[in-house]
């Protein structure tokens, strides 16, 4: 089985779920092959703000997983180019994700797919848009230290996962949930391209769907 899987705040109480349930059901992960959505370019694994390093702490430290089948994208690749053709293709190797777990950020971005991202790309690397850079600066002293670019999973990689979930909370993405509602697929919003997926829940709690009939 191979998970896609997502950081960001959204995510962190679903991994101590998923932890607690794995250990009190004893559920065998030896054989779980994980691929992450993204990481920041220059920030490396004992980085506290590297998604390597939020990883670890909320889910792989917890649980008996193989090291070697855990995937992250390199942020201290030599050429990132080259490192997100490589990663593109071994999720592909890997036979592709049965499941794919997604946070939206508050300008619709999925992964680090930006506004306007074409939905038919590959993994690659991207100059952070300010607004997201705003968003997450909130974990760097200062901004700043907040890196300029990263590296994630394409559009398209993520359309070819099987299933898909989408989770979102807070008032501050009502906006973002009402316009992903009420909209047409667009390259504007990047979630939108969740549109063109026959198999994708959308969690919400009360605040992120408030902006929803
Ligand atoms: C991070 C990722 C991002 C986040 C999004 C929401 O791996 O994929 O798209 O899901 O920025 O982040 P939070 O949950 O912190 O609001």
């Amino acid at each position: 089985m191979a998970l896609g899987l997502a950081t960001g705040s959204t995510q962190e109480s679903l991994y101590a779920q998923l932890v607690r349930l794995i250990r009190q059901r004893s559920i065998d992960v030896s054989k779980l092959t994980t691929f992450n959505l993204d990481e920041y370019i220059g920030l490396g694994e004992w980085h506290r703000q590297s998604y390597r390093y939020y990883m670890h702490e909320h889910l792989f430290k917890h649980l008996p997983l193989s090291r070697q089948r855990l995937h992250v994208p390199d942020g201290l690749a030599d050429n990132p180019e080259k490192a997100c053709q490589a990663y593109s293709e071994a999720i592909r190797a890997a036979g592709g994700l049965d499941f794919q777990l997604l946070g939206i950020g508050s300008n619709g971005h999925i992964g680090f797919n930006e506004p306007y991202t074409p939905f038919s790309s590959r993994t690659h690397t991207v100059a952070l848009s300010d607004q997201t850079r705003l968003d997450n600066g909130r974990f760097f002293s200062a901004h700043s230290e907040v890196p300029t670019h990263a590296m994630t999973l394409g559009i398209q990689d993520i359309l070819e996962a099987r299933e898909i979930m989408l989770l979102a909370t807070g008032r501050h993405k009502a906006d973002t949930m009402a316009q992903l509602y009420h909209g047409d697929a667009n390259e504007a919003l990047p979630a939108s391209a969740l549109k063109h997926h026959h198999n994708v829940t959308i969690v919400m709690d009360r605040e992120a769907a408030s902006g929803l009939p």
